[in-house]
């Protein structure tokens, strides 16, 4: 049986307050940190200066999701800032096994984002290379956004190979996760669940990541 992992995103989060916003999660999984560059994505959030800020006031492992332009340019720094999981997008990256394989000499776990349009078939010995798949369960670049049901084969697949040992790896999901949607991203074999508004808009974020864990475990093939 896999446990399922909540990784609340603090997309959703006050900007301004962001260890208080790790502390009212502190027993989520991982901390999903959504970085954007204004080009990769239209909008533009945050970089290394407050992943490093935030690494030190919270022991919540961060997952940082970079939505940027060259990241195999950016993404080794993220682990040296202290990242425990850094994922960038296939779409954007030149090198991406030279890129994961930086990311681990750095210190973190190497992850690859596809997104809803991009097919996950040609990557698959490439993800060899990966520990954590990230499927995009919406477009990226904001939060608050509705859940794409339509990529579920994608995560269907990922889990067989994972079962078939071909790959090893977590299979995340991001984007329009909630308490309705999270059963279905888990039946088709999710393990990690991004929630931005989901947690953050919650009148008890802590009670939200408690509630969203208890509905993925019930969902999960066994
Ligand atoms: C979107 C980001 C997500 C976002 C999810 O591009 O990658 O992590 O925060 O937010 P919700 O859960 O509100 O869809
Ligand atoms: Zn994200």
């Amino acid at each position: 049986m896999i446990e399922p992992m909540i990784a609340p995103s603090i997309l959703s989060a006050d900007f301004a307050r962001l260890a208080d916003a790790a502390d009212s999660v502190e027993r989520a999984d991982w901390l999903h940190v959504d970085v954007m560059d204004y080009h990769f994505v239209p909008n533009l959030t945050i970089g290394l200066p407050v992943v490093r800020s935030l690494h030190a006031a919270t022991d919540l492992p961060l997952d940082c999701h970079l939505m940027i332009e060259d990241p195999d340019r950016w993404a080794p720094a993220y682990a040296e800032a202290g990242a425990a999981n850094v994922t960038f997008h296939i779409e954007a990256a030149k090198d991406p096994v030279a890129t994961a394989r930086a990311i681990r000499a750095a210190g973190a776990l190497a992850g690859l984002s596809i997104k809803p349009a991009t097919e996950l078939d040609p990557y698959l010995d490439v993800l060899r290379e990966f520990d954590t798949l990230l499927v995009m369960t919406v477009e990226p670049g904001f939060g608050g956004q509705e859940f794409m049901a339509e990529v579920l084969p994608k995560v269907r697949r990922a889990r067989e190979e994972v079962r078939s040992g071909h790959l090893r790896l977590f299979i995340e999901v991001d984007g329009g996760i909630d308490a309705d949607t999270i059963e279905a991203a888990a039946a088709a074999g999710a393990d990690v669940f991004v929630a931005g508004s989901a947690v953050f808009s919650a009148d008890d974020p802590g009670a939200a990541v408690e509630a969203l864990r208890a509905r993925a475990r019930r969902a999960m093939p066994g």
